[in-house]
């Protein structure tokens, strides 16, 4: 009888991000999974994997970016057919999460749409989900199986302090980020400011008050996305007028909903530092972006993952 390889390693990746995805397996000296993704003439999603996936640890990559729902819709889709297609274990790794805000409801009659996504994967068949810098840790609450919570905030405190920016105080953007912005600031030796919002509609920001003094100072934002950059350029106006010298802004998820782009050129805002959890259109910001790759904390989660060893040692004594 052939003896039955019992761990096997398979990676896919959906069409948000075959790039990142590339990397990911090159780095992990893993061959990337052949998979056919097409479309039928409706719109339909068809998949269709082109070798066996028996028995395998699938780790499946796909970002919410734009087109959100369609690439929300592949990755249920791609789930199903891994399950039915006899997936040992299936692990979605997602690097940004889509709906991720609607975690709550504010108001009365809204839906709790990261709730949904969460149900959504499950009964697609993931056994496990991988993710960065969720909008809310409690979110890893909405699934039903077990949840990799990884950050790219160590990485954007060695970007800080690789810079030395003397006088630093860094902002965060809204109550929601306070914590966040804390750590950084501890492990910058840096001061802290919070700033107060009104938010209303979606998407729009108001900055009302500010807590921390940043006269004279550099600051540096730290929030977990850019969409429309509203949040970010605005608050970024609001300490140019409070007297702020040098301002940077920091998020792990580049969004960049329209006109994100146009409104970060045009911001008192020096250096905008995202991550790679989503494509970005790089020459549209041309110096002022800064590009810091999550690849290697992506897959060294998959291979501790895979190999049953603990992944919140990846982070110890960085956060
Ligand atoms: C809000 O709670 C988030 O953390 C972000 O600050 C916000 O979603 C960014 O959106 P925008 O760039 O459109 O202001």
């Amino acid at each position: 009888m052939k003896e039955v390889e019992k761990n096997r390693m398979m990676i896919f990746t959906g069409s948000s991000v075959p790039e990142l995805g590339k990397k990911i397996a090159d780095k992990l000296d893993i061959k990337m999974g052949n998979v056919e993704l097409t479309t039928f003439s409706d719109g339909e999603i068809y998949v269709r994997y082109l070798e066996s996936i028996r028995g395998a640890h699938v780790f499946l990559i796909q970002t919410c970016s734009h087109p959100v729902n369609y690439n929300i819709m592949e990755m249920l889709i791609m789930i199903d057919a891994l399950k039915r297609a006899s997936a040992k274990k299936i692990t979605a790794v997602v690097p940004y999460m889509g709906y991720s805000r609607q975690d709550r409801k504010a108001k009365g009659r809204e839906p709790i749409s990261a709730k949904l996504i969460a149900d959504l994967l499950s009964t697609a068949g993931i056994d496990r989900m991988m993710t960065m810098d969720l909008h809310a840790g409690q979110i890893q609450g909405f699934f039903n199986v077990p949840v990799d919570h990884l950050t790219a905030i160590p990485k954007i405190i060695d970007y800080i302090n690789e810079k030395n920016i003397k006088d630093l105080v860094v902002v965060a953007p809204d109550s929601g980020r306070v914590g966040v912005a804390r750590k950084v600031a501890n492990r910058c030796n840096a001061d802290l400011a919070i700033l107060y919002k009104s938010r209303p509609k979606p998407n729009v920001s108001e900055t009302i008050n500010i807590v921390g003094d940043v006269k004279g100072k550099n600051v540096f934002i730290v929030d977990d996305l850019i969409d429309t950059a509203g949040t970010v350029c605005e608050s970024a106006e609001f300490m140019k007028r409070m007297g702020a010298k040098e301002i940077f802004a920091a998020c792990t998820h580049p969004v960049f909903s329209e006109p994100a782009y146009k409104r970060l050129r045009e911001s008192p805002i020096k250096e905008v530092i995202v991550t790679d959890t989503m494509p970005i259109k790089n020459d549209l910001l041309k110096d002022k972006l800064v590009v810091i790759t999550i690849v290697d904390i992506l897959s060294q989660a998959i291979k501790n993952v895979f190999y049953n060893e603990s992944v919140s040692e990846i982070f110890r004594g960085r956060m």
